[in-house]
């Protein structure tokens, strides 16, 4: 884990309110799953750092992205960045997602500002000729990321309204399928809390492993503040996101 200045090499809108930030990487290799920290300006407001996913690493160029959703004042201030602009970035932290083991048949699973991560870990599993299914769900249409990346990844899209793919939650989903996840399933999921738990349910009522991601709000990033604490069945009763997570067996959350 480093602080260091990395300097903007892209900043796409990939649809309504996402965008994809490349930018220059000096710590180490982040793996899917880590989370940076990025100080977004020089100013009092925000005054707190801002978490973001790995969504990529390029190892050849040394360029690292992210994929953000436009919500507050700091990704107001990030999504109007332009290429050359520096920014005050700590990273990698956190854990990463395990890779499944040989006989596991991984299910990933994404919604909203849980893309990044998730599209790390399928661009990883497919370098790694690991075949894994991939599902995005998102509100509509307009939610769909027009990205190379993330089209190579054959991603099954789900939308609320049914403006596009499968009509319905990612939830409703996975009920549609049931019958055809085999036995020796892994689920991975990143997305809003609700989303989370569908996702365990099934891993669970697949007897599978299920691995989640959390995106709770942080104020230090580095395990000093208790701010992102989670509440887990293993004493002392909670984790810190940014130390012990983000990345949680389903299994050892407090639902
Ligand atoms: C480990 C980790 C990884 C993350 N990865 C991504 C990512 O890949 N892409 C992405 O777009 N966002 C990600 N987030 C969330 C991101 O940090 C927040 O969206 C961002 O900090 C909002 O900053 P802001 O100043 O724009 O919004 P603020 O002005 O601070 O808040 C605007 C709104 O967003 C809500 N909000 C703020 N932080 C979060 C959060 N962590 N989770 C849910 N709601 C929040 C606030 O409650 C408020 O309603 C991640 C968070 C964590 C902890
Ligand atoms: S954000 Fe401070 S301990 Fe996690």
């Amino acid at each position: 884990m480093k602080q260091f200045s990395a300097t903007i090499i892209k900043n796409n809108k990939l649809c309504k309110d996402f965008f994809q930030l490349d930018f220059s990487w000096e710590s180490e290799k982040p793996e899917a799953g880590q989370f940076l920290t990025i100080r977004i300006c020089d100013c009092t407001v925000p005054l707190l750092r801002r978490p973001f996913a790995f969504s990529a690493f390029n190892n050849q160029s040394s360029i690292a992205s992210i994929i953000f959703q436009r919500r507050g004042i700091g990704t107001e201030l990030l999504a109007a960045k332009t290429p050359g602009e520096k920014i005050d970035v700590i990273g990698p932290l956190g854990n990463a997602f395990p890779l499944p083991e040989k006989i596991q048949k991984p299910i990933l699973i994404a919604g909203g500002i849980g893309l990044g991560p998730i599209l790390f870990l399928s661009s990883t599993l497919q370098d790694l000729n690991i075949s894994s299914k991939f599902i995005f769900g998102c509100r509509n249409e307009l939610s769909i990321p027009k990205s190379d990346q993330f089209s190579s990844q054959h991603p099954v899209i789900c939308t609320d309204d049914g403006s596009a793919g499968f009509s319905g939650t990612v939830g409703d989903y996975l009920s549609s399928i049931w019958s055809t996840i085999e036995s020796d399933s892994v689920f991975y999921s990143c997305g809003p809390h609700p989303m989370l738990a569908a996702c365990h349910q099934f891993a669970q009522k697949n007897g599978s492993p299920s691995w989640i991601s959390v995106e709770q709000i942080m104020a230090c990033g580095v395990g000093a503040c208790m701010g992102c604490a989670v509440k887990v069945k293993q004493a002392p009763g909670y984790a810190r996101a940014c130390k012990e997570g983000p990345v949680f067996s389903g299994y050892d959350m407090v639902w």
